[in-house]
Protein backbone atom coordinates (compact mmCIF):
# COMPACT_ATOMS: atom_id res chain seq x y z
CA UNK A 1 0.00 0.00 0.00
CA UNK A 2 1.43 3.30 -0.55
CA UNK A 3 2.09 6.06 1.96
CA UNK A 4 -0.90 8.23 0.95
CA UNK A 5 -3.18 5.09 1.81
CA UNK A 6 -1.45 4.15 4.73
CA UNK A 7 -2.06 7.37 6.16
CA UNK A 8 -5.44 7.91 4.94
CA UNK A 9 -6.73 4.51 6.93
CA UNK A 10 -5.22 4.97 10.17
CA UNK A 11 -7.11 6.96 13.56
CA UNK A 12 -5.72 7.52 16.24
CA UNK A 13 -7.26 9.10 19.16
CA UNK A 14 -8.11 9.10 22.84
CA UNK A 15 -10.78 7.83 24.90
CA UNK A 16 -11.19 10.72 27.66
CA UNK A 17 -12.82 11.41 30.78
CA UNK A 18 -13.19 12.52 34.63
CA UNK A 19 -12.24 9.47 35.99
CA UNK A 20 -15.36 6.86 36.65
CA UNK A 21 -17.30 8.21 33.62
CA UNK A 22 -16.55 5.36 31.73
CA UNK A 23 -13.55 5.48 29.80
CA UNK A 24 -11.94 1.83 30.46
CA UNK A 25 -15.16 0.20 30.07
CA UNK A 26 -15.74 2.43 26.47
CA UNK A 27 -12.12 1.58 25.72
CA UNK A 28 -12.57 -2.42 26.56
CA UNK A 29 -16.09 -2.45 24.02
CA UNK A 30 -13.51 -1.00 21.49
CA UNK A 31 -11.01 -3.63 21.97
CA UNK A 32 -13.86 -5.83 21.83
CA UNK A 33 -15.44 -4.82 18.22
CA UNK A 34 -11.69 -4.26 16.94
CA UNK A 35 -11.25 -7.96 17.94
CA UNK A 36 -7.93 -7.23 19.70
CA UNK A 37 -9.27 -8.64 22.53
CA UNK A 38 -11.52 -11.59 23.36
CA UNK A 39 -12.66 -11.50 26.94
CA UNK A 40 -14.73 -8.77 28.72
CA UNK A 41 -11.83 -7.14 31.89
CA UNK A 42 -8.91 -7.53 30.13
CA UNK A 43 -8.89 -3.80 30.18
CA UNK A 44 -9.89 -3.65 33.27
CA UNK A 45 -7.40 -5.04 34.76
CA UNK A 46 -4.87 -3.03 33.48
CA UNK A 47 -6.33 0.16 34.82
CA UNK A 48 -4.69 1.99 38.09
CA UNK A 49 -7.07 1.12 40.69
CA UNK A 50 -8.12 3.76 43.56
CA UNK A 51 -4.95 3.27 45.46
CA UNK A 52 -4.26 5.46 48.54
CA UNK A 53 -1.64 7.83 48.17
CA UNK A 54 0.84 5.53 50.04
CA UNK A 55 0.04 2.98 47.88
CA UNK A 56 2.15 4.59 44.89
CA UNK A 57 4.35 1.43 44.53
CA UNK A 58 1.05 -0.77 43.80
CA UNK A 59 0.39 2.22 41.04
CA UNK A 60 3.44 2.04 39.47
CA UNK A 61 3.36 -1.93 39.77
CA UNK A 62 0.09 -1.49 37.33
CA UNK A 63 1.34 1.33 35.76
CA UNK A 64 4.00 -0.91 34.50
CA UNK A 65 1.57 -3.41 33.55
CA UNK A 66 -0.12 -0.56 31.41
CA UNK A 67 2.89 0.24 29.66
CA UNK A 68 1.85 -2.60 27.39
CA UNK A 69 -1.77 -0.82 26.46
CA UNK A 70 -0.33 2.65 25.93
CA UNK A 71 -1.29 2.16 22.62
CA UNK A 72 -3.87 -0.24 21.81
CA UNK A 73 -3.89 -0.78 18.01
CA UNK A 74 -6.40 -3.16 15.64
CA UNK A 75 -8.10 -2.87 12.34
CA UNK A 76 -11.34 -2.39 12.08
CA UNK A 77 -13.18 -2.22 8.77
CA UNK A 78 -10.03 -1.81 7.01
CA UNK A 79 -8.85 0.99 9.15
CA UNK A 80 -6.01 1.21 11.57
CA UNK A 81 -7.14 2.42 15.02
CA UNK A 82 -4.87 3.55 17.18
CA UNK A 83 -6.05 3.94 20.70
CA UNK A 84 -3.82 6.07 22.88
CA UNK A 85 -4.38 5.14 26.48
CA UNK A 86 -4.08 7.92 29.23
CA UNK A 87 -3.77 6.93 32.86
CA UNK A 88 -6.72 6.51 35.01
CA UNK A 89 -5.38 8.84 38.05
CA UNK A 90 -6.21 11.98 38.40
CA UNK A 91 -2.61 12.90 39.90
CA UNK A 92 -1.23 11.89 36.80
CA UNK A 93 -3.55 14.55 34.72
CA UNK A 94 -0.40 16.19 32.80
CA UNK A 95 0.41 12.39 31.50
CA UNK A 96 -3.27 13.21 29.91
CA UNK A 97 -3.07 16.22 28.36
CA UNK A 98 0.60 15.43 27.10
CA UNK A 99 -1.52 12.67 25.24
CA UNK A 100 -3.65 14.64 23.71
CA UNK A 101 -0.79 16.60 21.95
CA UNK A 102 -0.52 12.90 19.67
CA UNK A 103 -3.71 12.25 18.58
CA UNK A 104 -5.82 13.26 15.93
CA UNK A 105 -9.23 13.27 17.29
CA UNK A 106 -11.10 12.65 21.34
CA UNK A 107 -13.99 10.70 22.64
CA UNK A 108 -14.97 12.35 25.23
CA UNK A 109 -17.31 10.24 28.47
CA UNK A 110 -19.41 12.15 30.28
CA UNK A 111 -21.89 10.17 33.07
CA UNK A 112 -24.93 10.58 32.50
CA UNK A 113 -26.08 10.75 35.96
CA UNK A 114 -23.39 13.48 36.84
CA UNK A 115 -22.95 15.55 33.71
CA UNK A 116 -20.33 17.73 32.79
CA UNK A 117 -18.06 17.50 35.70
CA UNK A 118 -14.19 19.47 36.55
CA UNK A 119 -11.91 17.04 34.71
CA UNK A 120 -13.72 17.01 31.65
CA UNK A 121 -13.84 20.56 31.56
CA UNK A 122 -9.82 21.21 31.84
CA UNK A 123 -9.25 18.00 29.35
CA UNK A 124 -12.19 19.74 27.20
CA UNK A 125 -10.41 23.22 27.54
CA UNK A 126 -6.69 21.44 26.20
CA UNK A 127 -8.80 20.55 23.13
CA UNK A 128 -9.72 23.91 22.17
CA UNK A 129 -5.78 24.25 22.35
CA UNK A 130 -5.32 22.92 19.32
CA UNK A 131 -8.70 22.48 17.87
CA UNK A 132 -8.92 19.21 18.55
CA UNK A 133 -12.25 17.30 16.92
CA UNK A 134 -13.81 16.35 19.92
CA UNK A 135 -17.14 13.23 19.75
CA UNK A 136 -18.86 12.90 23.43
CA UNK A 137 -20.80 9.63 24.79
CA UNK A 138 -22.96 10.23 27.21
CA UNK A 139 -22.83 6.60 29.57
CA UNK A 140 -24.70 5.12 31.92
CA UNK A 141 -28.09 5.51 30.72
CA UNK A 142 -28.75 2.07 32.26
CA UNK A 143 -29.14 4.49 35.66
CA UNK A 144 -31.11 6.84 36.01
CA UNK A 145 -29.67 10.09 34.18
CA UNK A 146 -30.13 13.94 33.53
CA UNK A 147 -32.50 15.09 30.99
CA UNK A 148 -30.67 14.77 27.87
CA UNK A 149 -31.67 18.26 26.89
CA UNK A 150 -30.28 19.34 29.74
CA UNK A 151 -26.83 17.22 28.98
CA UNK A 152 -26.85 18.93 26.09
CA UNK A 153 -26.77 22.32 27.41
CA UNK A 154 -24.74 22.00 30.23
CA UNK A 155 -22.65 20.53 28.21
CA UNK A 156 -22.67 23.33 25.37
CA UNK A 157 -22.39 25.66 28.53
CA UNK A 158 -19.66 24.16 30.30
CA UNK A 159 -17.31 22.51 27.53
CA UNK A 160 -18.01 25.48 25.20
CA UNK A 161 -18.51 23.65 22.28
CA UNK A 162 -21.45 23.44 20.19
CA UNK A 163 -22.85 20.18 19.98
CA UNK A 164 -25.24 18.40 17.98
CA UNK A 165 -26.75 14.61 19.24
CA UNK A 166 -26.12 11.93 16.85
CA UNK A 167 -28.58 9.35 18.50
CA UNK A 168 -31.41 9.79 21.48
CA UNK A 169 -32.40 7.90 24.32
CA UNK A 170 -35.18 6.36 24.57
CA UNK A 171 -35.88 6.45 28.60
CA UNK A 172 -33.40 5.99 30.91
CA UNK A 173 -32.37 4.09 34.31
CA UNK A 174 -34.84 1.22 34.56
CA UNK A 175 -37.37 2.59 31.83
CA UNK A 176 -34.13 2.39 29.73
CA UNK A 177 -35.65 1.52 26.27
CA UNK A 178 -32.47 1.88 23.75
CA UNK A 179 -31.25 4.66 21.21
CA UNK A 180 -32.55 5.61 18.77
CA UNK A 181 -29.71 6.35 15.90
CA UNK A 182 -29.85 9.41 14.26
CA UNK A 183 -27.11 9.10 12.00
CA UNK A 184 -27.62 5.41 10.68
CA UNK A 185 -31.48 5.94 11.32
CA UNK A 186 -31.76 2.79 13.53
CA UNK A 187 -33.45 1.81 15.95
CA UNK A 188 -31.64 0.12 18.74
CA UNK A 189 -33.40 -1.82 21.96
CA UNK A 190 -32.11 -2.66 25.05
CA UNK A 191 -32.36 -5.87 26.70
CA UNK A 192 -30.95 -5.36 30.14
CA UNK A 193 -29.84 -9.17 30.39
CA UNK A 194 -27.19 -9.82 27.69
CA UNK A 195 -24.52 -7.65 29.02
CA UNK A 196 -22.13 -8.83 26.14
CA UNK A 197 -24.31 -9.66 23.74
CA UNK A 198 -24.99 -7.08 20.35
CA UNK A 199 -28.19 -7.11 19.34
CA UNK A 200 -28.78 -6.57 15.81
CA UNK A 201 -30.31 -2.68 15.41
CA UNK A 202 -33.58 -2.58 13.59
CA UNK A 203 -33.40 -0.40 10.12
CA UNK A 204 -35.88 2.30 10.98
CA UNK A 205 -35.81 5.39 9.00
CA UNK A 206 -39.26 7.39 9.14
CA UNK A 207 -40.27 7.00 12.85
CA UNK A 208 -43.61 8.10 11.90
CA UNK A 209 -44.01 4.51 10.63
CA UNK A 210 -46.67 2.48 13.35
CA UNK A 211 -44.64 -0.19 13.90
CA UNK A 212 -42.55 2.04 16.30
CA UNK A 213 -45.40 1.85 19.05
CA UNK A 214 -44.70 -2.04 19.21
CA UNK A 215 -41.09 -2.02 20.10
CA UNK A 216 -41.18 0.76 22.66
CA UNK A 217 -44.99 0.96 23.40
CA UNK A 218 -46.87 4.12 23.00
CA UNK A 219 -45.65 6.68 25.64
CA UNK A 220 -42.22 6.42 24.57
CA UNK A 221 -43.25 6.83 20.84
CA UNK A 222 -44.84 9.78 21.32
CA UNK A 223 -41.99 11.57 23.35
CA UNK A 224 -39.45 10.16 20.95
CA UNK A 225 -41.00 11.12 17.93
CA UNK A 226 -41.62 14.87 19.95
CA UNK A 227 -37.93 15.32 20.90
CA UNK A 228 -36.61 14.04 17.61
CA UNK A 229 -38.81 16.52 15.81
CA UNK A 230 -37.36 18.91 18.07
CA UNK A 231 -33.67 18.03 17.31
CA UNK A 232 -34.08 18.63 14.05
CA UNK A 233 -36.24 22.19 14.88
CA UNK A 234 -33.45 23.03 17.28
CA UNK A 235 -29.64 21.74 15.88
CA UNK A 236 -29.13 22.29 12.38
CA UNK A 237 -27.61 19.19 9.98
CA UNK A 238 -24.49 17.59 10.99
CA UNK A 239 -21.90 19.05 9.60
CA UNK A 240 -18.43 17.00 9.63
CA UNK A 241 -16.60 20.06 8.54
CA UNK A 242 -17.38 22.19 11.82
CA UNK A 243 -17.34 18.74 13.61
CA UNK A 244 -13.12 18.86 11.66
CA UNK A 245 -12.26 22.24 12.96
CA UNK A 246 -12.72 21.36 16.72
CA UNK A 247 -16.51 23.73 16.62
CA UNK A 248 -18.99 21.28 16.62
CA UNK A 249 -19.45 18.10 18.98
CA UNK A 250 -21.50 14.96 17.50
CA UNK A 251 -23.09 13.33 20.98
CA UNK A 252 -24.33 9.94 21.42
CA UNK A 253 -26.06 7.93 24.05
CA UNK A 254 -25.07 4.86 25.50
CA UNK A 255 -23.63 2.34 28.36
CA UNK A 256 -20.58 1.18 27.83
CA UNK A 257 -21.07 -1.48 30.10
CA UNK A 258 -23.99 -3.22 28.74
CA UNK A 259 -21.48 -2.16 24.93
CA UNK A 260 -24.97 -0.59 24.58
CA UNK A 261 -24.72 2.51 21.15
CA UNK A 262 -20.78 1.23 21.42
CA UNK A 263 -20.98 0.47 18.05
CA UNK A 264 -23.08 3.01 16.66
CA UNK A 265 -20.13 5.61 18.07
CA UNK A 266 -17.35 3.58 16.44
CA UNK A 267 -18.95 3.14 13.03
CA UNK A 268 -19.59 7.13 12.86
CA UNK A 269 -16.35 7.79 14.63
CA UNK A 270 -14.61 5.62 11.32
CA UNK A 271 -16.64 7.64 9.13
CA UNK A 272 -15.89 10.89 10.19
CA UNK A 273 -12.87 10.95 12.12
CA UNK A 274 -9.97 12.69 11.17
CA UNK A 275 -6.74 10.53 9.34
CA UNK A 276 -3.52 11.80 10.88
CA UNK A 277 -3.23 15.61 10.53
CA UNK A 278 -0.46 18.22 9.92
CA UNK A 279 1.73 18.87 12.95
CA UNK A 280 2.68 22.35 14.25
CA UNK A 281 6.47 22.73 14.86
CA UNK A 282 8.27 25.75 15.44
CA UNK A 283 9.53 26.14 11.85
CA UNK A 284 6.96 25.23 9.69
CA UNK A 285 3.54 22.71 9.26
CA UNK A 286 4.47 19.08 8.75
CA UNK A 287 2.30 17.24 6.61
CA UNK A 288 1.75 13.57 7.02
CA UNK A 289 2.50 13.17 3.75
CA UNK A 290 5.94 14.28 3.39
CA UNK A 291 8.63 11.91 2.40
CA UNK A 292 11.28 12.51 5.23
CA UNK A 293 10.10 10.61 8.54
CA UNK A 294 9.93 13.35 11.77
CA UNK A 295 8.34 12.40 15.02
CA UNK A 296 8.54 13.74 18.31
CA UNK A 297 8.50 12.39 22.11
CA UNK A 298 5.56 12.65 24.05
CA UNK A 299 6.06 10.78 26.91
CA UNK A 300 8.17 8.77 28.75
CA UNK A 301 7.64 6.26 30.61
CA UNK A 302 10.11 5.18 33.34
CA UNK A 303 9.53 1.52 35.06
CA UNK A 304 9.86 1.53 38.68
CA UNK A 305 10.50 -1.93 39.35
CA UNK A 306 14.47 -2.04 40.05
CA UNK A 307 14.26 -5.43 37.67
CA UNK A 308 13.13 -3.51 34.75
CA UNK A 309 14.64 -0.27 35.33
CA UNK A 310 14.17 0.42 31.54
CA UNK A 311 12.75 3.82 30.22
CA UNK A 312 10.39 3.39 26.89
CA UNK A 313 10.15 6.76 24.73
CA UNK A 314 7.10 7.29 22.78
CA UNK A 315 7.35 8.38 19.78
CA UNK A 316 4.59 9.89 17.17
CA UNK A 317 5.11 9.30 13.39
CA UNK A 318 4.11 12.63 12.41
CA UNK A 319 5.57 12.58 8.54
CA UNK A 320 7.20 9.77 6.53
CA UNK A 321 7.84 6.32 7.27
CA UNK A 322 9.69 5.51 10.64
CA UNK A 323 12.16 2.45 10.11
CA UNK A 324 14.51 -0.05 11.88
CA UNK A 325 18.10 0.31 12.11
CA UNK A 326 18.09 3.36 10.15
CA UNK A 327 19.95 6.79 11.17
CA UNK A 328 17.58 9.73 12.33
CA UNK A 329 18.87 12.86 13.69
CA UNK A 330 18.12 13.47 17.66
CA UNK A 331 17.34 17.35 16.98
CA UNK A 332 18.12 18.71 20.65
CA UNK A 333 20.99 16.64 21.00
CA UNK A 334 22.56 16.97 17.68
CA UNK A 335 23.46 13.42 17.22
CA UNK A 336 22.35 10.70 15.04
CA UNK A 337 20.70 7.46 16.55
CA UNK A 338 19.50 4.13 15.09
CA UNK A 339 17.17 1.70 16.87
CA UNK A 340 17.42 -1.80 16.67
CA UNK A 341 13.89 -2.65 18.73
CA UNK A 342 11.34 -0.27 18.47
CA UNK A 343 7.99 -1.11 19.17
CA UNK A 344 4.93 -1.12 18.50
CA UNK A 345 1.76 -2.00 20.44
CA UNK A 346 -1.20 -3.65 19.40
CA UNK A 347 -3.62 -4.48 22.06
CA UNK A 348 -1.59 -5.69 25.04
CA UNK A 349 1.10 -7.20 22.57
CA UNK A 350 4.01 -5.64 22.27
CA UNK A 351 6.32 -6.41 18.57
CA UNK A 352 9.27 -5.14 17.75
CA UNK A 353 8.07 -3.15 14.21
CA UNK A 354 10.12 -2.50 10.66
CA UNK A 355 8.16 0.26 9.87
CA UNK A 356 5.48 2.63 11.49
CA UNK A 357 3.68 5.32 9.54
CA UNK A 358 2.14 8.72 10.48
CA UNK A 359 -0.52 8.37 13.33
CA UNK A 360 1.55 5.52 14.98
CA UNK A 361 3.28 5.22 17.65
CA UNK A 362 6.53 3.49 18.45
CA UNK A 363 8.07 2.85 21.56
CA UNK A 364 11.97 3.38 21.90
CA UNK A 365 13.86 2.06 24.43
CA UNK A 366 15.67 4.89 26.51
CA UNK A 367 18.67 5.21 28.79
CA UNK A 368 18.05 8.48 29.50
CA UNK A 369 18.55 10.37 25.87
CA UNK A 370 14.98 11.51 25.44
CA UNK A 371 12.96 14.52 26.88
CA UNK A 372 9.11 15.21 26.19
CA UNK A 373 8.96 17.78 22.88
CA UNK A 374 12.52 15.99 21.82
CA UNK A 375 12.16 15.52 17.96
CA UNK A 376 13.62 12.85 15.50
CA UNK A 377 14.15 14.02 11.80
CA UNK A 378 16.14 12.33 8.76
CA UNK A 379 18.49 15.90 9.18
CA UNK A 380 16.23 18.24 9.21
CA UNK A 381 16.12 20.96 12.11
CA UNK A 382 12.46 20.62 13.23
CA UNK A 383 10.93 21.57 16.82
CA UNK A 384 7.48 20.36 17.36
CA UNK A 385 5.62 23.17 19.19
CA UNK A 386 6.05 22.99 23.01
CA UNK A 387 3.58 20.80 24.95
CA UNK A 388 1.67 22.84 27.48
CA UNK A 389 1.95 22.90 31.16
CA UNK A 390 -0.94 23.57 33.33
CA UNK A 391 -1.07 25.22 36.17
CA UNK A 392 -0.08 22.51 39.12
CA UNK A 393 -2.23 22.49 42.23
CA UNK A 394 0.43 21.92 45.21
CA UNK A 395 3.45 23.19 45.80
CA UNK A 396 6.18 22.25 47.83
CA UNK A 397 9.85 23.97 48.47
CA UNK A 398 12.15 21.09 47.43
CA UNK A 399 15.55 21.11 49.66
CA UNK A 400 18.40 18.77 50.00
CA UNK A 401 18.27 15.97 52.95
CA UNK A 402 21.99 14.73 52.50
CA UNK A 403 24.56 17.27 52.02
CA UNK A 404 27.03 14.82 50.34
CA UNK A 405 24.73 14.41 47.71
CA UNK A 406 23.43 18.04 46.18
CA UNK A 407 24.52 16.70 42.99
CA UNK A 408 22.79 14.00 42.72
CA UNK A 409 19.91 15.63 44.01
CA UNK A 410 20.18 18.04 40.89
CA UNK A 411 20.66 15.70 38.58
CA UNK A 412 17.77 13.72 39.66
CA UNK A 413 15.49 16.64 39.92
CA UNK A 414 16.35 17.35 36.26
CA UNK A 415 16.02 14.23 35.01
CA UNK A 416 12.44 13.40 36.70
CA UNK A 417 10.84 16.70 35.18
CA UNK A 418 12.71 15.94 31.45
CA UNK A 419 10.17 12.88 31.86
CA UNK A 420 7.75 15.49 32.82
CA UNK A 421 6.74 13.53 36.41
CA UNK A 422 6.17 17.51 37.72
CA UNK A 423 7.18 20.72 37.11
CA UNK A 424 9.86 22.52 38.71
CA UNK A 425 9.57 26.43 39.27
CA UNK A 426 12.34 28.43 40.96
CA UNK A 427 11.69 31.31 43.58
CA UNK A 428 12.85 34.80 42.23
CA UNK A 429 14.15 36.46 44.89
CA UNK A 430 15.47 33.34 46.91
CA UNK A 431 16.51 30.82 44.63
CA UNK A 432 14.65 28.35 46.08
CA UNK A 433 13.66 25.05 44.28
CA UNK A 434 9.42 24.54 44.21
CA UNK A 435 8.00 21.60 42.83
CA UNK A 436 4.21 22.11 41.83
CA UNK A 437 2.16 18.80 41.44
CA UNK A 438 -1.52 17.61 40.63
CA UNK A 439 -1.70 15.58 43.52
CA UNK A 440 0.33 14.00 45.98
CA UNK A 441 1.04 11.08 44.96
CA UNK A 442 3.99 12.86 42.41
CA UNK A 443 5.48 14.04 44.85
CA UNK A 444 5.83 10.95 46.83
CA UNK A 445 7.32 9.28 43.73
CA UNK A 446 9.70 11.95 42.93
CA UNK A 447 10.91 11.47 46.66
CA UNK A 448 11.16 7.39 46.03
CA UNK A 449 12.63 7.65 42.59
CA UNK A 450 15.46 10.02 43.65
CA UNK A 451 16.19 8.17 46.39
CA UNK A 452 16.34 4.56 44.34
CA UNK A 453 17.10 5.87 40.91
CA UNK A 454 19.98 8.48 42.15
CA UNK A 455 21.17 8.12 45.40
CA UNK A 456 19.39 11.05 46.69
CA UNK A 457 17.43 12.41 49.63
CA UNK A 458 14.83 15.44 49.36
CA UNK A 459 12.70 16.93 51.86
CA UNK A 460 9.75 19.17 51.47
CA UNK A 461 8.18 22.38 52.95
CA UNK A 462 5.01 23.56 52.79
CA UNK A 463 4.06 26.17 50.28
CA UNK A 464 0.53 26.96 50.12
CA UNK A 465 -0.01 28.53 46.92
CA UNK A 466 -3.22 28.24 45.08
CA UNK A 467 -2.32 28.53 41.15
CA UNK A 468 0.99 28.88 39.35
CA UNK A 469 -0.10 31.86 36.49
CA UNK A 470 1.95 32.54 33.59
CA UNK A 471 1.67 36.43 32.91
CA UNK A 472 2.02 38.43 30.02
CA UNK A 473 1.84 41.69 28.87
CA UNK A 474 2.55 44.65 26.60
CA UNK A 475 2.39 47.54 29.03
CA UNK A 476 6.18 47.63 30.55
CA UNK A 477 5.50 49.92 33.11
CA UNK A 478 2.59 47.42 35.14
CA UNK A 479 4.85 44.53 34.31
CA UNK A 480 7.54 46.35 36.25
CA UNK A 481 5.32 47.78 39.46
CA UNK A 482 3.69 44.28 39.75
CA UNK A 483 7.04 42.43 40.06
CA UNK A 484 8.26 45.09 42.14
CA UNK A 485 5.08 44.59 44.43
CA UNK A 486 4.79 40.70 43.77
CA UNK A 487 8.78 40.00 44.40
CA UNK A 488 8.02 37.56 46.76
CA UNK A 489 5.56 35.44 44.96
CA UNK A 490 7.13 35.63 41.36
CA UNK A 491 9.14 32.55 40.03
CA UNK A 492 10.32 31.16 36.67
CA UNK A 493 9.51 28.02 35.11
CA UNK A 494 11.95 25.25 34.01
CA UNK A 495 12.39 27.49 30.66
CA UNK A 496 12.62 30.69 32.49
CA UNK A 497 9.07 32.06 31.61
CA UNK A 498 7.59 33.86 34.41
CA UNK A 499 4.79 32.84 36.62
CA UNK A 500 3.11 34.17 39.55
CA UNK A 501 2.54 32.30 42.16
CA UNK A 502 -1.11 32.93 43.37
CA UNK A 503 -1.78 32.12 47.16
CA UNK A 504 -5.61 32.13 46.82
CA UNK A 505 -8.10 33.23 44.59
CA UNK A 506 -8.43 36.15 46.05
CA UNK A 507 -4.87 37.62 45.91
CA UNK A 508 -5.28 36.70 41.92
CA UNK A 509 -8.63 38.57 41.67
CA UNK A 510 -7.02 41.29 43.37
CA UNK A 511 -3.85 41.08 41.38
CA UNK A 512 -6.48 40.87 38.06
CA UNK A 513 -8.27 43.78 38.80
CA UNK A 514 -5.17 46.36 40.24
CA UNK A 515 -3.15 45.16 36.87
CA UNK A 516 -5.96 44.77 34.16
CA UNK A 517 -3.01 44.86 31.12
CA UNK A 518 -1.47 42.11 32.39
CA UNK A 519 -2.69 38.50 31.45
CA UNK A 520 -2.76 35.68 33.77
CA UNK A 521 -3.03 32.21 32.11
CA UNK A 522 -3.54 28.98 33.92
CA UNK A 523 -1.24 27.15 31.07
CA UNK A 524 1.81 27.81 29.48
CA UNK A 525 0.63 28.09 26.05
CA UNK A 526 -1.36 30.82 25.26
P1 LIG B 1 -12.97 5.28 34.12
O1 LIG B 1 -12.03 4.49 33.29
O2 LIG B 1 -13.54 6.47 33.39
O3 LIG B 1 -12.45 5.68 35.47
O4 LIG B 1 -14.28 4.40 34.41
P2 LIG B 1 -14.52 2.84 34.30
O5 LIG B 1 -14.65 2.42 32.89
O6 LIG B 1 -13.57 2.11 35.15
O7 LIG B 1 -15.96 2.79 34.95
C1 LIG B 1 -16.20 3.23 36.28
C2 LIG B 1 -17.32 2.43 36.88
O8 LIG B 1 -18.52 2.66 36.14
C3 LIG B 1 -17.09 0.94 36.84
O9 LIG B 1 -17.70 0.40 37.99
C4 LIG B 1 -17.85 0.51 35.61
O10 LIG B 1 -18.25 -0.84 35.65
C5 LIG B 1 -19.04 1.43 35.68
N1 LIG B 1 -19.67 1.65 34.36
C6 LIG B 1 -19.07 1.94 33.17
N2 LIG B 1 -20.00 2.06 32.19
C7 LIG B 1 -21.20 1.86 32.76
C8 LIG B 1 -22.54 1.83 32.26
O11 LIG B 1 -22.81 2.01 31.09
N3 LIG B 1 -23.51 1.58 33.17
C9 LIG B 1 -23.27 1.35 34.50
N4 LIG B 1 -24.29 1.11 35.28
N5 LIG B 1 -22.01 1.35 35.00
C10 LIG B 1 -20.99 1.60 34.14
P3 LIG B 1 -16.84 0.00 39.28
O12 LIG B 1 -17.82 -0.54 40.24
O13 LIG B 1 -16.00 1.13 39.71
O14 LIG B 1 -15.86 -1.06 38.73
P4 LIG B 1 -16.14 -2.58 38.46
O15 LIG B 1 -16.07 -3.18 39.80
O16 LIG B 1 -17.51 -2.66 37.83
O17 LIG B 1 -15.07 -2.97 37.55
Amino acid sequence: MSIDGEIDRRRTFAIVSHPDAGKTTLTEKFLLFGGAINVAGAVKSNKIKKTAASDFMEIERQRGISVATSVMGFEYRGKQVNILDTPGHQDFAEDTYRTLTAVDSVIIVIDAAKGVEPQTKKLMSVCRMRNTPVIVFINKLDRPAKDPFDLLDEIEEQLEIRVRPLSWPIGSGPQFKGVYDLYGEKLNLFSGQSKQKVEEAIEFRDLNNPDLEQYIGEDFSATLREEVELIQGVYSKFDPHQYMQGHLAPVFFGSALNNFGVRELLECFLDISPAPQSTEAQERHILPGEDEFKGFVFKIHANMDPNHRDRIAFVKVCSGVFRRNTNYLHVRAGKKMKFSSPTSFMASRKSVVEEAYPGDIVGLHDTGNFKIGDTLTEGENIHFKGLPSFSPEMFRYVENADPMRYKQLDKGLDQLMEEGVAQLFKGKNNGRKIIGTVGQLQLDVIQFRLKHEYGASCRYENLPMYKACWIESEDREQLEDFRKRKEQAMAVDRHGREVFLAESPHSLKMAQEKYPNIKFHFSSEF
